[in-house]
């Protein structure tokens, strides 16, 4: 125990989990999955885009001959949305449910796979009359209804790329990525259901569109009934446009390399990145490892992906892996505790939902409201739980296991970007025998490591960067027009390799731990100390449901470990407290890693996607004016917290 404390040693995670047996005698994948690839990496990828359904056969697995700009399966053709749809009706499933579509009101609606077929037909030819052709780009700016998949689908039928911008994002971001993607036409909806009541949409795409100039029309799809604006000869109405048109429309082939959609990530500094994703390697990536990763059985499974349409985890993993697979899945509205904390589960009794695909920052939600709530509902049916976006701290992940799994389920950490396209580090459930805490293993047909700072693979037991070593399927093209910004942001700091902009080690066994954004990591006394290991140290103490960590510049350590905790619900706010929690780090990761102060607050400042926006933690712990917080789901969070903080420091 008197090890000294680095990167490498620190938060040892003695506990393991092996699949349960007969959830490993009848997985989809074992571990020669493994083997065969390693063996013939691209004769692997080669085999997976036979799942999908080519009006030609690609010969040419990967072109590399100008790196970093992959062309995947360049002479293959294919129809996405064909893939999606249209081949399950064909192949005698079109009386499959597609989607168990659950509004946030109650409202609920089951959309067979031949139904699907219709409504993208016609939507599809809906884009048509308005001028829509191959190669334009398509805004949809929708909460999260089927109208959002059908209209996503609607566009990849007829070779145009949607770019899909979260429903909760302003006017302002709206017109800057309507602008930067050129997009005429705009899909919204006059609004949705959020926290119990109607959320308007169309006001924001009226502002945007007042600030561009190339907007020609607006589909506006009535969701909530509520009063809208009109501009008579721009906006139509879904259902006078859609509904009218023929069910009929025959899908064409496009290449392998058709632009499908665009994606804007915010990053931390600068104008959003539009990442470019094309067509026949995303989908063999996002069908193959929604296949794997979850052990999905499309005949019986009920996969539930909680994210949202507007974040790629809701484009790989709501529509296009999950639809390319013939599954029936869940697509619920609204939030996780409207009308009550229980919602989640209710839906997962509901549907007989088998598998569910959340969030670190839901589940620990979820731990903060109590093991009572998901203990008054059966969850019987679940049998693969899966987590995305942030590093799940070990607690949380057992948790997770034990509370909504029946300790029983097995529990896959899916590691991946916006960029990645589709999943690319994570255990398999009927092969990997799981750490908490650690996404462990590249998945079949995956290259990705560690490196230190000179690009050199670190051995077992060392800390640095991940990266990517080997092109992959789903990787994405280019940033929307700015190919110097690709290179320069993925392909300069390592050259040769992809660089993921995460802080990772590998454990003992050669089992990858992601760290966090490299930005977040600390350097404390000259030892470079992870915020994600301090904050999962903090979670594992009883009194504390969340945790964020910052590194404030110190004169003396160079910077100091400053933590903001949410308690949990009976814990009192106390000063022995306090100390406790201090010395309850110092003690599971070394007197290093003890903060230097604890503030508890009530909330923390998160993005609309979930994740804690450290950098404002960060103003605060150094007694800065706050960022920008326009990115924030909540921007009085941040008055609360300040409100909190000793005026002295
Ligand atoms: C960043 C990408 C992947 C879809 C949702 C987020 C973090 C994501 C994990 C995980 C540790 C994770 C990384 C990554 N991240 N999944 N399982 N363990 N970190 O997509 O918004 O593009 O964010 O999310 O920092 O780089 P995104």
């Amino acid at each position: 125990m008197n090890e000294r404390p680095n990167l490498s040693n620190l938060l040892k995670e003695e506990r393991r989990f092996t699949p349960p047996a007969d959830l490993a005698a009848h997985a989809n994948v074992t571990a020669e999955a493994y083997k065969q690839a390693k063996a013939d990496r691209l004769g692997f990828w080669a085999e997976q885009a036979r799942r999908l359904t080519w009006a030609k056969e690609p010969t040419e697995t990967l072109d590399w001959s100008n790196p970093p700009f992959a062309k995947w399966f360049k002479d293959g053709e294919l129809n996405v949305a064909y893939n999606c749809v249209d081949r399950h009706v064909e192949a005698g499933h079109g009386d499959r449910v597609a989607i168990h579509f659950e509004g946030e009101p109650g409202d609920s609606r089951a959309i067979t796979y031949a139904q699907l077929k219709d409504e993208v037909s016609q939507a599809a030819n809906a884009l048509l009359e308005l001028g829509v052709r191959k190669g334009d780009r398509v805004a949809v700016y929708l909460p999260m209804i089927p109208e959002a998949a059908i209209a996503m689908l609607a566009c990849a039928r007829i070779g145009a790329a949607h770019s899909v911008v979260f429903g909760g994002f302003s006017a302002d971001a709206l017109a800057t990525r309507i602008q930067d993607a050129d997009a005429r036409v705009v899909i919204t909806a006059d609004g949705g259901y959020r926290r119990g009541k109607p959320s308007a949409l169309k006001p924001a795409v009226d502002e945007a569109a007042g600030r561009v100039d190339n907007v020609q029309h607006v589909l506006v799809v009535r969701r909530t009934g509520q009063d809208v604006a009109w501009t008579e000869g721009r906006d139509v109405w879904w259902h006078d446009l859609v509904g009218g048109q023929s069910t009929e429309h025959t899908p064409e082939a496009f290449e392998a390399e058709q632009p499908l959609f665009i994606l804007y990530t915010s990053g931390t500094t600068g104008k959003p990145k539009g990442i470019l994703h094309t067509s026949g390697g995303y989908l063999t990536q996002t069908a193959y490892t929604h296949w794997s990763v979850f052990d999905l059985k499309p005949e019986t499974d009920v996969f539930w992906c909680t994210a949202d349409v507007g974040w790629v985890t809701g484009h790989s993993y709501i529509v296009y892996g999950p639809l390319a697979n013939g599954a029936t899945q869940v697509m619920y509205e609204g939030t996780p505790d409207t009308p009550h904390q229980g919602r989640f589960w209710e839906i997962v009794q509901k549907y007989g939902v088998t598998i569910l695909y959340t969030a670190p920052t839901a589940i620990r939600t979820f731990m903060k409201w109590g093991d009572d709530i998901p203990a008054k509902f059966d969850l019987s049916s679940l049998r693969v739980l899966g987590s995305v976006g942030e590093p799940i701290n070990p607690e949380a992940w057992i948790w997770y296991r034990k509370n909504i799994g029946a300790d029983r389920t097995p529990v896959v950490d899916t590691w991946w970007q916006t960029e990645t396209g589709g999943i690319m580090i994570s255990p398999l459930p009927g092969v990997t025998a799981a750490k908490p805490g650690s996404a462990q293993t590249p998945l079949p047909g995956i290259a990705a490591t560690v490196v230190d700072d000179e690009a050199n693979e670190v051995s077992h037991g060392g800390g640095g960067y991940l990266v990517i070593t080997e092109p992959w399927p789903s990787m994405l093209r280019t940033i929307w027009g700015d190919d110097q910004r690709f290179l320069d942001t993925y392909w300069s700091r390592f050259e040769g390799k992809y660089f993921a902009g995460d802080g990772a080690k590998k454990d003992d066994d050669g089992d990858i731990w992601l760290l966090g954004r490299v930005d977040d990591v600390m350097l404390v006394s000259g030892h470079n100390i992870s915020t994600t290991e301090v904050e999962s140290a903090l979670v594992s103490h009883p009194s504390v449901a969340e945790a964020a960590v910052v590194g404030a510049a110190d004169e003396t350590t160079g910077q100091s470990i400053v933590a903001f905790v949410i308690l949990r619900g009976t814990a009192a706010e106390t000063e022995e407290l306090v100390a406790e929690l201090r010395s309850h780090v110092s003690s599971a990761l070394g007197p290093i890693a003890k903060p230097k102060r604890i503030l508890p607050v009530n909330e923390l400042p998160k993005t609309r996607s979930g994740k804690i926006m450290r950098r404002l933690l960060r103003d605060v712990a150094e007694n800065r004016e706050l960022g920008d917080v326009t990115t924030l789901t909540d921007a009085t969070v941040m008055n609360l917290i300040q409100a909190k903080l000793p005026q002295s420091s």
